[in-house]
């Protein structure tokens, strides 16, 4: 009862401010409301991402893309790995020059993008997405950077369940060995060693030569120990090729890692 007659005195008060001050209130309940979905989405709004890259990016240019991610996260909080864990990542790409790619966490499509503008000619990725909207609002972005569908395939589902699916997305090509030779895990650390290990079982790691790079997100010591104890006590097959506080990149290689790891680190 008392909240009906606060409510009718206060009304007269509260319609002469809106209507003086009507852009004003406008101004400060649309920053509300953004503030509370922020709020509930955690943050990071992985469509106003892309509304902005897709709106302000030069079509049809990947370079383009990329500029507009960063100007993006400059101001706003952002999944992406962003330009210096990017450049890091493109040495990578640049040396191993992978015909046949595995992302796992698509997003809204950042390094998607960045690993497809340096495949070789022929080069394919497989990226990984859990998230339905999110996996659609990425699939987008790479195609509005200039891709085409026969360069990529996005894979709507966790990595676990898509690991085992993915020999069926790689065409037979020349140098392939069945498998794929550049892995960028950017998902969930608690998950790279299951996949890792789920890759293995499922002979994706081409022999002659794969690199499994990790994205560090957590930079604490543990945050990559059991994917690491794992390379450590198979030194047979595995060594660390890259070390760097952003990312670590892992060479795989069937039976003779070792020597091509020694004094490999970059
Ligand atoms: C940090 S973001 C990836 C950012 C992306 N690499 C970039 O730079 O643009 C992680 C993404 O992985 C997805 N993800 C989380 N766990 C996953 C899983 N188990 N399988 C597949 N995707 C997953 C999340 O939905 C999120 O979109």
């Amino acid at each position: 009862m008392w909240l009906v007659v606060v409510s009718v005195t206060l009304l007269p008060a509260v319609t002469m401010v809106s209507s003086r001050y009507r852009v004003k209130v406008a101004v400060l309940c649309h920053r509300v409301l953004s503030w509370a979905l922020r709020l509930v989405r955690g943050g990071v709004c992985v469509r106003d991402t892309h509304a902005f890259v897709f709106s302000n990016c030069t079509h049809g240019k990947a370079d383009s893309v990329l500029e507009t991610f960063d100007l993006y996260a400059e101001t706003h909080q952002c999944l992406c790995i962003g330009p210096q864990t990017g450049e890091a990542l493109d040495k990578v790409v640049k040396r191993v020059r992978p015909l046949r790619a595995l992302e796992l966490g698509t997003h809204c499509g950042y390094s998607s993008v960045r690993l497809l503008r340096l495949l070789p000619p022929g080069g394919r990725l497989i990226t990984v997405e859990l998230d339905p909207v999110t996996a659609d609002l990425g699939e987008e972005i790479i195609l509005v950077s200039g891709f085409k569908h026969s360069q990529f395939q996005v894979l709507t589902s966790s990595s676990a369940e898509a690991i085992p699916t993915v020999r069926s997305f790689l065409e037979p090509s020349q140098g392939n060995d069945g498998g794929v030779s550049l892995v960028l895990m950017d998902h969930d650390s608690q998950q790279y060693l299951p996949d890792l290990l789920a890759l293995e079982r499922e002979e994706l790691l081409c022999p002659s030569g794969c690199s499994i790079v990790l994205i560090r997100r957590n930079r604490s010591a543990d945050d990559l120990r059991g994917i690491l104890d794992h390379v450590g006590a198979r030194a047979d097959c595995y060594c660390i090729k890259t070390e760097l506080q952003c990312l670590v990149e892992i060479f795989y290689q069937k039976g003779s890692a070792r020597a091509e790891g020694d004094g490999g680190n970059t």
